[in-house]
């Protein structure tokens, strides 16, 4: 059995577990990352970067097919070369993952490849290729994350039934696609595949898709999807589904009647499930709670002395960009920063449809349950020059503040590029900012921030390009 030693050692090596690994490493720290899979995670390997390319690829292929109305004329078809596509996106995903491997080899951290397992206080067995490595630790960071769930009568074959993964590698574009779960990743690649010319049926479970997004947005993605002629059934539960001919025949309960699909391909993505079994955290005391998460502290401490957890792992929201500040939290802890603290005002949220969803902090609701007393702004993309000048005037910017202080207290997108434009507003909570300052903020013009800025003026009554009729 090969041993070996190392200060701090972090198992998994996505934006949770390599960011933490760079970190310690940064501190002065001798770090060892075990993965099991590949460098990079499901983020960088098969989700959030492969699919913000496809995604792109079929933005560009609607844009360019919209381009008449600008008067540019384009011969013939776009057509798209899925081989080509999935190629490119492949070249992206290797040079990030050779990033990450790079920085990980000058930064003198040590790679093992296989299934960590913590064995008592201070040990951890790697099971690999070659055996088993036996690895002591002074500090050991859980990032291992979470899979899609499975539900039954849909197992993933990757053929018939893709989870995420397979619908990122597609071998052609499926005439008849269902998409069981309208949440993030459903309507993500849903509408990517038809921009690239599936028929698209999404079938949720819930009275509306995207629960938990703030509803006006969500009311503009479902107007969206309508509009794009992608079917969506609610209040409907997929049950199963059988071969016929060359089709797949899924059955879905919707208000107690049975339905019938005949599709060419099912993507199921009906939420994730964090990584908590099999990592041997009985033998430390941990016990992850029912959902499966590990708890831990302001400084992703768990219950047992020097391991610590970060990521999808270590509870809601399932962010790569959450894992990322944990695992910074978590390594700046070990390494003997008190102050260190994961204590975010908000935490931005992007959901990637066609428009786009973006928000951070409180949405009105909320704002109710926790004792204020909200005051709204809202500003329309259709009232913004740029937007107009870019022909995307769908969705609106919504200020959310609290009347007695003037404190921005959430803000909430719908519209191009809002998965940009949320960094103001997420600095704007952190900051503390009222909405004053967004307001009195000169924003260069004509650019799509200028409808953060309105919609903050929103708030006063005092939007420019938009009436508002005097308040009493
Ligand atoms: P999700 O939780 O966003 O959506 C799953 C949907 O499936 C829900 O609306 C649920 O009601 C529905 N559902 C569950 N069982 C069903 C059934 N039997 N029949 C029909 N509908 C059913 O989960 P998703 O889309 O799989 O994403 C997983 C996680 O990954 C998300 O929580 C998100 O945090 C993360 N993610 C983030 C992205 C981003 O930041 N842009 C992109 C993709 C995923």
């Amino acid at each position: 059995m090969a041993e070996k030693i190392a200060e701090v050692v972090v198992v998994g090596a996505g934006p949770g577990g390599y960011v933490a690994a760079i970190r310690a490493a940064q501190l002065g720290k001798r770090v060892l990352v075990v993965e099991r899979d590949q460098i990079g995670g499901i983020c960088l390997n098969v989700g959030c970067i492969p699919s913000k390319a496809l995604i792109a690829a079929g933005s560009l292929k609607e844009r360019i097919e919209r381009a008449g109305k600008l008067g540019l004329k384009i011969a013939g078809k776009v057509e798209v070369d899925v081989a080509t596509l999935v190629g490119w996106k492949g070249s992206i995903v290797k040079q990030l993952t050779g990033g990450v491997s790079s920085l990980f080899k000058r930064h003198g951290i040590e790679t093992i490849a296989g299934d960590a397992k913590l064995a008592g206080p201070g040990r951890l067995e790697v099971k690999g290729k070659d055996g088993t490595t036996v690895v002591q630790y002074g500090d050991a960071i859980l990032a291992t994350g979470s899979r899609p769930i499975e539900i039954p009568g849909f197992k993933f074959d990757e053929k018939d039934v893709w989870s995420s993964t397979g619908a990122l590698a597609p071998s052609r574009v499926p005439k008849r696609l269902l998409v069981i779960g309208g949440g993030y990743i459903g309507l993500e690649l849903g509408i990517f595949y038809s921009k690239v010319g599936s028929a698209v049926t999404v079938v949720e479970m819930l009275p509306t898709i995207l629960p938990g997004t703030e509803s006006d947005c969500a009311l503009v993605v479902s107007k969206s999807l309508a509009k794009r002629g992608i079917a969506v059934r609610t209040n409907a539960k997929a049950l199963g589904y059988e071969k016929k001919g060359g089709a797949l025949v899924v059955t879905v309960e919707k208000d107690g009647q049975k339905e019938v699909f005949e599709v060419d391909q099912i993507l199921s993505t009906v939420g994730r499930r964090p990584n908590s079994e099999n990592l041997g955290l009985e033998t430390v005391g941990i016990k992850p709670d029912a959902k499966g998460f590990i708890a831990v502290d302001a400084q992703r401490r768990t219950s047992a002395a020097h391991v610590y957890a970060i990521g999808d792992v270590a509870g809601q929201p399932m962010l790569a960009h959450k894992a990322s500040r944990e695992g910074l939290v978590a390594a700046a802890a070990i390494a003997g920063d008190k102050s260190a603290a994961f204590d975010p005002v908000g935490i931005p949220a992007v959901i990637f449809t066609d428009p786009e969803v973006a928000s951070v902090g409180l949405t009105e609701p909320q704002a109710v349950e926790k004792g204020y007393t909200p005051v709204i702004g809202r500003f329309p993309f259709a009232a913004s020059g740029r937007a107009m000048t870019r022909d995307e005037t769908e969705g609106f910017v919504k200020v959310v503040a609290d009347k007695k202080t003037d404190v921005v207290l959430g803000v909430h997108m719908v519209g191009p590029d809002v998965s940009e434009l949320i960094a103001e507003a997420g600095l704007a909570l952190e900051m503390g900012a009222t909405v004053e300052d967004l307001a009195s903020t000169i924003h260069a013009h004509p650019t799509l921030p200028e409808v953060v800025m309105e919609a903050a003026e929103a708030v006063h009554g005092m939007a420019v390009h938009i009436f508002q009729p005097k308040r009493a």
